[in-house]
């Protein structure tokens, strides 16, 4: 009899584990666009990102390639990440209404790296999907 309740117990745990790292895993699954509010009106047609897959076939592993942190000497930290800040609470200047610097770094992010890697779209329309 108490072992099988302590068999009870530790599957609830098991159950109650799986849980919580699903539910910290899906916070990211859910991204499958980019969408900064700081861009309240469209120009051009929502980036689709499916965000875990394309880190996945891109083999990115490290959050900070992305989602990076400077330090005080403006060197790339090696080991904080900024996940939970969009890009334009650091890079769109308090309440500007110009947003070409923004757009800029989305562009550069994105499009340099698959330059770099000669994989991934560099086209407007590749991105910017109808
Ligand atoms: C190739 C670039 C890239 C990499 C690598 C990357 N992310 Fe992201 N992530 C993004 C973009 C772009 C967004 C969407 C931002 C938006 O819409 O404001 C995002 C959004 C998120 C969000 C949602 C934030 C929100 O405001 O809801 C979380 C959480 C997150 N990423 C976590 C991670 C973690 C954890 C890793 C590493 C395992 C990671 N990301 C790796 C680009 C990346
Ligand atoms: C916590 C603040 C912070 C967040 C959040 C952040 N950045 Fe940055 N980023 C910086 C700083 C600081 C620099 C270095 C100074 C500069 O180039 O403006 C930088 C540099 C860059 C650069 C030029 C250097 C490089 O790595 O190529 C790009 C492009 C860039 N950021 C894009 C992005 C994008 C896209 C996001 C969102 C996924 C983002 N940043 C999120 C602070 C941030
Ligand atoms: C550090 C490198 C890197 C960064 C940063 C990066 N990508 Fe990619 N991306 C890749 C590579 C590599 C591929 C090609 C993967 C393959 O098909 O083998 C790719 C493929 C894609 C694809 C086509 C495949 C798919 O997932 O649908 C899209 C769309 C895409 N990237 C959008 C983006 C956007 C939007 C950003 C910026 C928010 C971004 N990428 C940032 C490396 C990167
Ligand atoms: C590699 C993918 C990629 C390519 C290629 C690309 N963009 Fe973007 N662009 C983005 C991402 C990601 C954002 C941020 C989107 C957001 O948060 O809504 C963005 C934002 C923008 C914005 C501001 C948001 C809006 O809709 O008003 C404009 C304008 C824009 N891009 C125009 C262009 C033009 C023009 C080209 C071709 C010269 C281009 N983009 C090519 C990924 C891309």
């Amino acid at each position: 009899m108490k072992q099988h309740s302590l068999k009870i117990s530790l599957i609830i745990t098991l159950i109650m584990m799986l849980m919580a790292a699903y539910s910290a895993h899906s916070q990211e699954e859910d991204v499958k666009t980019v969408e900064d509010d700081a861009f309240t009106e469209q120009m051009r047609p929502i980036v689709p990102f499916l965000h875990d897959e394309h880190n996945e076939i891109a083999e990115i592993a490290e959050c900070g390639v992305c989602h990076h942190v400077y330090d005080d000497n403006g060197l790339l930290s090696e080991d904080e990440t900024s996940e939970e800040s969009q890009c334009s609470e650091c890079h769109l200047p308090a309440k500007s209404k110009d947003k070409t610097e923004l757009i800029k770094y989305y562009h550069n992010q994105c499009k340099n790296c698959h330059l770099q890697r000669n994989a991934g779209p560099i086209m407007c329309a590749e991105c910017h999907v109808k």
